[in-house]
């Protein structure tokens, strides 16, 4: 594969919050988890564990998991940021508002955010949700490990047309995915990766977001 494919897949990865509802085949979803294996990992441990749903279970888990989110009180394996603040805080900002514009949030409309925000408990309506766990004792490099594995994920989902979104938002109800899949409590929950086949006609899904210049995160020495 030359760097130009590799740019164009890189490219045309997005996330995805809006998905049909016809499933991925089962041969398809291996073939990307063995792709995603393939990252490298401190000391070869391959610290992540996939608890992975398909139809009826997905649907099952959506509806326990819209009900925990309406009832329930966050409290994920891994602290979620304590802040965001300058150039953070402004690209967070950036791909927030991109999204309610793309959806027609209007700025001050907080019914209408924390509508959207809920959609994130729907699986954004996704056939299939991918838990990922590391071993607690693994600390912050299993988790490091796992954020090559969800992007490896995410893009060799993309190059079969298989969209994808990884979401903190579903792992903030740790003690309840916990339960429910019978993961056990040495085991850190990261994200989920929802995915499916994008409906492409969803304004959810009409905007992409910007990165940062190559000069401004490299501090170039020499
Ligand atoms: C670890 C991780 C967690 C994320 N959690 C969420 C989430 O809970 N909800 C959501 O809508 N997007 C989530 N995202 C998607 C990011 O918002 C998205 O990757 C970012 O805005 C860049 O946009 P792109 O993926 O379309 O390139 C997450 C991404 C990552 C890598």
């Amino acid at each position: 594969m030359t760097l130009t494919e590799l740019e164009a897949l890189l490219s045309a990865r997005h996330s995805c919050r809006a998905f049909r509802a016809d499933p991925v085949p089962r041969a398809e979803i291996e073939r990307i988890v063995a792709a995603a294996c393939r990252v490298p990992s401190w000391c070869n441990a391959q610290p992540w564990q996939v608890t992975l749903t398909s139809g009826a279970e997905t649907d099952a888990f959506r509806a326990a998991l819209m009900n925990e989110a309406m009832t329930g009180t966050p409290g994920p394996d891994l602290a979620f940021p304590s802040g965001y603040s300058g150039v953070y805080q402004d690209r967070r900002r950036t791909c927030g508002w991109a999204l309610y514009e793309a959806v027609g949030v209007e700025k001050g409309d907080r019914a209408g955010s924390a509508e959207q925000m809920m959609k994130n408990f729907s699986l954004f309506d996704a056939p299939h949700c991918a838990i990922i766990s590391s071993p607690a004792e693994l600390g912050g490099y299993g988790a490091m490990d796992c954020g090559g594995f969800v992007a490896a994920f995410t893009l060799a989902a993309q190059a079969l047309g298989v969209a994808t979104i990884p979401q903190a938002a579903v792992a903030s109800y740790a003690p309840f995915l916990h339960r429910y899949f019978d993961i056990p409590e040495d085991r850190l929950i990261l994200c989920a990766i929802s995915f499916g086949y994008a409906d492409t006609e969803h304004p959810a899904n009409s905007f992409r977001t910007e990165r940062a210049a190559v000069d401004e995160i490299v501090d170039w020495r020499g």
